[in-house]
């Protein structure tokens, strides 16, 4: 609800860039609400349920991973609200451009691009050597080769004078970093899976005729 109000504003402030930014950060959250109740709908949580606690240290690092995430993401949108995608094709309205210019964002963003991605190869290196569960190993392998493919698409991007279906595909792999960050964390603890869930093996009942 929060969001809409936001968009609302958006748009009465003829898109003012540090609104719009904050409408893709509130944006995101929803997706990593959305992932968490996913979650929350395939495993039992409540009184009785089991919580056995993963290594402290990763679930610690998992943690510490929204930080760089979260400073990505916002330097992200810095570079959006500089860019020239403001409206600039004849008959819309061009809107107010945040003072920076396109070059030193884009290098600030990269540079935590650089950061986010280290930090997930060292973790991948860790995990990978030690006996955590496979679904946790597989996790981090995924977080690392999304942000790759991430910064691949954000480089070109950049070289190409941002094609507006490019910064589309930047704006999924945001997404499915914000899903992949969310679910490592979850999974730090396991739990039982909820009953019910499994497909019921097949009744054979013979037909009875009168
Ligand atoms: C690897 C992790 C990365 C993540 C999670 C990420 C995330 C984001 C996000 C959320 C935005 C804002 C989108 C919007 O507000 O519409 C953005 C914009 C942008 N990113 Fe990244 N980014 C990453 C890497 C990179 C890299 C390595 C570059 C290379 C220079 C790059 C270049 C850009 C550019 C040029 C924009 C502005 C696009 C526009 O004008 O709309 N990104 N990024």
């Amino acid at each position: 609800m929060g969001d809409a109000v936001l968009g609302a504003f958006v748009v009465y402030s003829r898109l003012n860039p540090y609104l719009v930014s904050l409408h893709m950060v509130l944006s995101l959250s929803m997706v990593v609400l959305a992932a968490t109740l996913y979650h929350h709908s395939k495993y039992l949580y409540g009184p009785g349920a089991r919580a056995d606690r993963r290594d402290p240290w990763f679930s610690l690092l998992a943690r510490l991973l929204w930080i760089p995430f979260v400073v990505l993401v916002v330097t992200g949108t810095a570079t959006t609200g500089s860019g020239p995608h403001a409206g600039n094709t004849s008959g819309q309205l061009v809107a107010r451009r945040l003072p920076f210019a396109l070059s030193s964002a884009a290098w600030v963003h990269s540079v935590m691009a650089v950061l986010f991605i280290g930090l997930v190869t060292g973790l991948l290196a860790a995990i990978w050597r030690s006996d955590a569960p496979t679904p946790l190993k597989l996790g981090v392998r995924r977080l690392v080769l999304i942000s790759l493919v991430q910064a691949a698409i954000g480089l070109t991007q950049y070289l190409t004078h941002l094609p507006a279906w490019l910064v589309e595909l930047h704006i999924a792999g945001a997404t499915s970093l914000a899903i992949g960050v969310t679910q490592f964390n979850l999974r730090q603890v396991a739990r039982d899976r909820e009953p019910g869930t499994r497909r019921a093996p097949a009744v054979t009942t013979p037909l009875v005729t009168a």
